[in-house]
């Protein structure tokens, strides 16, 4: 057996796990739920989430991948719990499910690079995304980034995904402050800070049910958690890192690029709208595409800039992520069959094409497949993942997160926090989810 790879440096762990963490969970979903949840109530909610909730998961997660040094699906035979398998292969399933759709939504993003260098979509941004977003041009986009994707992780982790995403995350972070700032000079820009920065307390009181599981779920598929990938990308690091610091980092970095990403998508809007648009306040699939681009359309030449530059922000955050959800399962063929890694990633990403095709074909299909993965697939995945490093492995998995840091007490406030609040919150979030289902749209035939 070949020598399994591992990341060349730990800012090189980091800003995977950042590229894997930031997408389009933060700049195509984040803005738009805190700004139809009650604003920075809702923001409020979220930050406590992102850090009581998401940040010991992550490093619960960490300490599997790290201890195992193996994919997320053999992890637990590796650490001599076989039955708990079923922790990594829901993850995996799970993964590979949101890549799907991830990838059409992707898709559209290309699209609308080109359609904003060539105005295409200034004339009648509603009715240019009905055309781009489903049916055979969608299809085509999406395979061109489902290709990118595979194209990255057949390099493998230190020439493919390290590399990439040292360039990726920093390019992120320094456009999006860019596009903040020229956001701040838009009129409008000082309705839109208030909006997002005065919380409404009454709206959260009322709709306290819906808006935590809502900010938690966020909170889950923004930090990446339950799908393997923190496991499989753990599994790369040293015994010497600090996994409470490098937990820590990446929980605020995701956690800002999602707030900074707010400072530019709301100024935007309500410069072009004077308040939310109704294709914002509904949330939904053409939220970012329809309102923002509708507000790049207003803006001329300079829009035409402003927009290909988002667009392109936009473009990297996803293919950050998708790579990371491809990852897992080329990780685990790689380890458990030793397969080649460019055939792996080929190959999944070609089976992954076709079954997103019902995405790209109909939004119906996308919003049923978020949908169910949202509600359901995901708290599961990570409630088991919770009960596992709780219960079933916790001495070992304090050892693990104590080792490589020097905070000796960190264990065990992490372990209890893992055993009480997080559960009590994963618990909360899938009952909650499983229960709304019944409002899931209906299936498309
Ligand atoms: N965290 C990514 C986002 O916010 C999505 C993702 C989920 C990526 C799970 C990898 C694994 O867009």
């Amino acid at each position: 057996m070949t020598e399994r790879e591992t990341w060349a440096t730990r800012l090189g762990f980091i800003l995977a796990a950042v590229g894997s963490a930031v997408g389009l969970g933060n700049i195509w979903q984040f803005p738009f739920k805190t700004a139809t949840n009650g604003g920075a109530a809702f923001l409020v909610v979220y930050l406590l989430a992102a850090f009581l909730i998401g940040f010991p998961i992550i490093l619960g997660e960490f300490a599997i991948g790290r201890r195992a040094k193996i994919n997320a699906v053999e992890a637990f035979q590796r650490l001599k719990h076989p039955a708990w398998t079923i922790v990594g292969a829901l993850g995996l399933f799970t993964g590979l499910w949101i890549l799907s759709y991830y990838s059409v939504v992707g898709g559209w993003v290309l699209r609308y690079i080109g359609g904003s260098i060539t105005a295409g979509y200034f004339g009648d941004p509603a009715m240019y995304f009905d055309s781009v977003s489903m049916g055979w041009d969608a299809i085509a986009l999406h395979a061109v980034f489902m290709a990118l994707t595979a194209g990255i992780v057949a390099f493998g982790v230190e020439d493919g995904i390290e590399k990439a995403t040292k360039l990726m995350v920093p390019s992120i972070v320094v456009i999006l402050v860019g596009l903040a700032v020229y956001a701040f000079t838009l009129d409008g820009a000082a309705d839109a800070y208030s909006f997002y920065l005065t919380p409404d307390f009454t709206y959260l009181a009322n709709n306290l049910g819906d808006v935590v599981p809502y900010a938690v779920g966020q909170a889950f598929f923004s930090l990446s958690l339950g799908m393997g990938a923190m496991i499989t990308y753990a599994s790369y690091v040293g015994r010497d890192d600090s996994l409470p610091a490098d937990g820590g980092l990446i929980t605020v970095l995701n956690t800002a690029v999602g707030v900074l990403a707010g400072f530019v998508v709301l100024p935007l809007l309500f410069a072009q709208f004077g308040q939310l648009p109704e294709t914002a306040a509904g949330g939904g699939p053409g939220a970012l595409f329809i309102s923002v681009a509708s507000a790049f359309a207003d803006l001329g030449l300079l829009g035409r800039a402003a927009g290909a530059v988002f667009f392109f922000v936009v473009l990297i955050a996803a293919l950050s992520s998708a790579i990371s959800l491809l990852e897992v399962v080329t990780s685990y063929c790689v380890d458990r069959y030793g397969l080649s890694r460019p055939g792996v990633a080929f190959g999944v990403a070609g089976v992954l094409f076709l079954l997103g095709t019902l995405s790209a074909w109909n939004t119906a299909w996308l919003g049923w497949f978020d949908t169910l993965a949202y509600k359901v697939l995901l708290p599961a995945s990570v409630l088991l993942g919770v009960v596992f490093v709780g219960w079933v492995y916790a001495p070992q998995a304090v050892d693990e997160i104590e080792a490589g840091s020097n905070l000796e007490w960190f264990g065990s406030v992490w372990i209890w926090s893992i055993r009480t609040f997080v559960l009590l919150g994963v618990v909360a979030t899938l009952l909650l989810g499983v229960n709304s289902i019944y409002g899931m749209p209906p299936l498309p035939f």
